[in-house]
């Protein structure tokens, strides 16, 4: 019997927009690596999306290389799963045009993610931050994507993708995969340290309000000590307590304690305790992970080397997609 190749498709990308967080490690990437074995699955480091904001050139280059290294250091393996600069594949840019005449004004209007940037960057709300969904629907749909691991807040913009899709697959004939989104249980919304009720995000201006993959133990741990919870002194997952229910979604997903193991482990104890063993869970989850980043990032050959293995293995199956769809909607 033939051998067909029957593994679903993953795909996801990431930011290279300052340092990422404890947030996008457990919403996002720590599913990235879980999913290679089981997956085909293909992941980009988004630097066209980043410049819906401004950005300074060489700080920019510095946070893609610097991301792409996290990616790795991470456990994302290049041999497994593509890795690759979404600038170097051309073919991104192309099907986003093309999708931005398949997607409704009023639909992109009502992203809560567009209304969030253009108040915060009220001098420089370009067409780019506007039509942004559309290069993320372009980069999930040209690889064929079943599942699309990502953190809550990256949600609405993966339903708009499969309206697109659908959309286009009515329009002509079936040519998109229509994506899941892949969301883990616990940490789906990793949230502020400072403001629990707010989402946990590099662009805070309060540095203790997140912690960076990359920030020093002590640094962890402090921030950890320093974050809000409530008056009860008591570990147990609740309405009202968004601090502490934060803390122990954070402390499962780095222990893989349950929370009623965690309101076992703190009965009797205060927050002290509690927020002690937190940081310490944090800093031992985040340490292999720093260790191998501090050994890639000085090999620039071998992440030059990869860009382009990564690109050129990403290249072969955008280029498909796009064909197809420029066939159907009947260039010559
Ligand atoms: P970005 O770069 O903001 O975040 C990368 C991933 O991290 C997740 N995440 C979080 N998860 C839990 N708690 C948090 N506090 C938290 N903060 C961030 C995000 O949900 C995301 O999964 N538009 C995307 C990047 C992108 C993309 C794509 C993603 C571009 N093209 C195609 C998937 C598929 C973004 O800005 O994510």
């Amino acid at each position: 019997m033939e051998n067909v190749e029957t593994k679903k498709r993953v795909f996801s990308a990431i930011q290279p927009s300052g340092m990422l967080t404890l947030g996008n490690y457990l919403g996002a990437l720590k599913n990235w690596t879980l999913m290679q074995d089981e997956f085909d699955c293909l992941y980009a480091v988004a630097d066209l999306h980043a410049i819906t904001v401004r950005q300074e050139p060489a700080k920019l280059r510095e946070q893609i290389r610097s991301t792409f290294a996290l990616l790795l250091a991470v456990g994302v393996d290049p041999e497994k799963s593509p890795v690759f600069l979404q600038s170097h594949v051309a073919e991104h840019s192309q099907l986003a045009w093309l999708l931005n005449c398949y997607t409704q004004y009023g639909e992109l209007q009502r992203m809560t993610q567009f209304k969030d940037k253009s108040q915060k960057h009220a001098d420089n709300i370009n067409a780019g931050l506007f039509t942004y969904p559309t290069l993320m629907a372009a980069d999930i749909l040209l690889y064929q994507a079943d599942l699309v691991p990502i953190g809550q807040d990256q949600k609405q913009h993966l339903e708009l993708t499969r309206n697109i899709a659908e959309r286009f697959n009515m329009t002509y004939s079936p040519t998109f995969t229509i994506p899941e989104p892949y969301i883990p249980k616990v940490c789906a919304r990793v949230m502020s340290l400072q403001d629990p009720t707010k989402k946990m995000s590099k662009s805070d201006e309060n540095v203790n309000s997140w912690i960076a993959i990359l920030d020093k133990p002590d640094d962890i741990i402090r921030k950890v000590k320093r974050a809000v919870t409530d008056s009860e002194a008591c570990v147990r997952y609740g309405e009202g307590k968004e601090g502490v229910n934060n803390l122990m979604s954070i402390y499962s997903a780095c222990t893989g304690a349950t929370y009623e193991q965690i309101e076992a482990e703190f009965a009797g104890k205060g927050y002290g305790d509690f927020k002690a063993a937190v940081g310490e869970a944090i800093v031992e989850t985040l340490r292999p992970v720093q260790e191998r980043y501090n050994q890639i990032i000085t090999d620039k050959a071998y992440l030059e080397e990869l860009y382009a293995k990564g690109a050129d293995s990403a290249r072969h199956i955008a280029r498909k997609t796009v064909a197809k769809v420029m066939r159907k909607i009947g260039y010559v």
